[in-house]
């Protein structure tokens, strides 16, 4: 199993890493235009190797993708703070127009799992770029998790027991599902009754706030975010290379809404399999056709 990675960066070394760390592929291969940035995170992330799965990592030009399964596009420029993941769109579509061809080129079969951003409109524009080959967005993956890592906490168990989605944009305008979030199978509200917690809207406005702000967060602190993003990369490649029918919140083009955009779906080997359409609130609902209505906006600036 063969998967590379496209972008060498902090979020494509971190998501390398992750993935010699889970044992998901048996090759790894970095490619990036700053070939000593590439050798170097190849080689650091090789002596990972031995001492966990053994998988063969190395770094080469876009011809060594020939025969991966998922190719991970991390390449582009990220946020500064106080940018906005929109503010990247026109930069990082012109890299996208240049590296797509050369990556469908040389992997014609593989899932183009697309990661920088903004990433719908860049899995929007990949689409178009690559026809014929799955492409998916990592999406919310990452903010699905920070929202159960936000409830976990507040409930007090671990963070595989809290369970939400995140839909629409990756970005300001995503929303936040509650109406369909559970801890431990049991409606969030439920459980935070029986076991005396606070639950009311201070604490629900705390928990969206720290979803939908992490990024720019850690990004005023560190100046950039790679480890959330590293695993979550790392789960959806197992999920496409093993065919798990994992259901995870990534984006992909969603003809309802016009626009690429993130709701539950179920992922295996051809990409996403199918698409989830969970119950709403109205007010839910409404928040997620603006989301997708900022994105539509964006898209046509595309030309898209
Ligand atoms: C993140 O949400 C910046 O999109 C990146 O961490």
């Amino acid at each position: 199993m063969k998967v590379g990675v496209v972008g060498a960066g902090f979020v494509g070394s971190t998501a390398a890493y992750a993935l010699v760390l889970r044992g998901v592929c048996s090759e790894l291969v970095l490619v990036d235009r700053d070939e000593d940035r590439a050798q170097a995170e190849a080689e650091d992330i090789a002596h990972a190797a031995p001492v966990s799965h053994g998988t063969r990592v190395w770094h080469g030009e876009h011809s060594e993708l020939a025969g991966a399964q998922v190719v991970i596009l991390t390449a582009g420029a990220n946020q500064k703070p106080g940018e906005s993941r929109l503010d990247l769109l026109e930069k990082n579509a012109d890299i996208f127009r240049e590296l797509v061809p050369q990556i469908t080129r040389a992997a014609p079969d593989a899932v183009l799992l697309v990661t920088s951003n903004p990433v719908d409109l860049l899995t929007d524009l990949a689409t178009q770029l690559a026809p014929g080959q799955p492409v998916i967005g990592s999406g919310t993956v990452l903010d699905s998790a920070r929202f159960r890592h936000l409830m976990a906490q507040h409930a007090g168990v671990d963070g595989t027991h809290a369970h939400g989605y995140v839909l629409g944009e990756h970005g300001d305008s995503e929303v936040l599902a509650w109406s369909s979030a559970m801890v431990a199978g049991m409606p969030v509200a439920d459980f935070m009754q029986a076991q005396n917690l606070p639950w009311n809207d201070e604490v629900r406005t705390e928990i969206d706030r720290g979803t939908r702000h992490a990024a720019a967060s850690i990004i005023e602190g560190k100046r950039a975010t790679y480890y959330g993003i590293g695993a979550a990369l790392a789960r959806i490649t197992e999920a496409v290379l093993r065919d798990r029918r994992a259901v995870l919140t990534v984006s992909a083009p969603t003809p309802e809404y016009g626009v690429s955009l993130s709701l539950p779906r179920i992922v295996g080997r051809q990409g996403v399999l199918s698409t989830l359409h969970p119950k709403l609130t109205g007010d839910e609902q409404q928040k997620l056709e603006q989301s997708a209505g900022v994105l539509r906006g964006f898209k046509q600036q595309l030309g898209l």
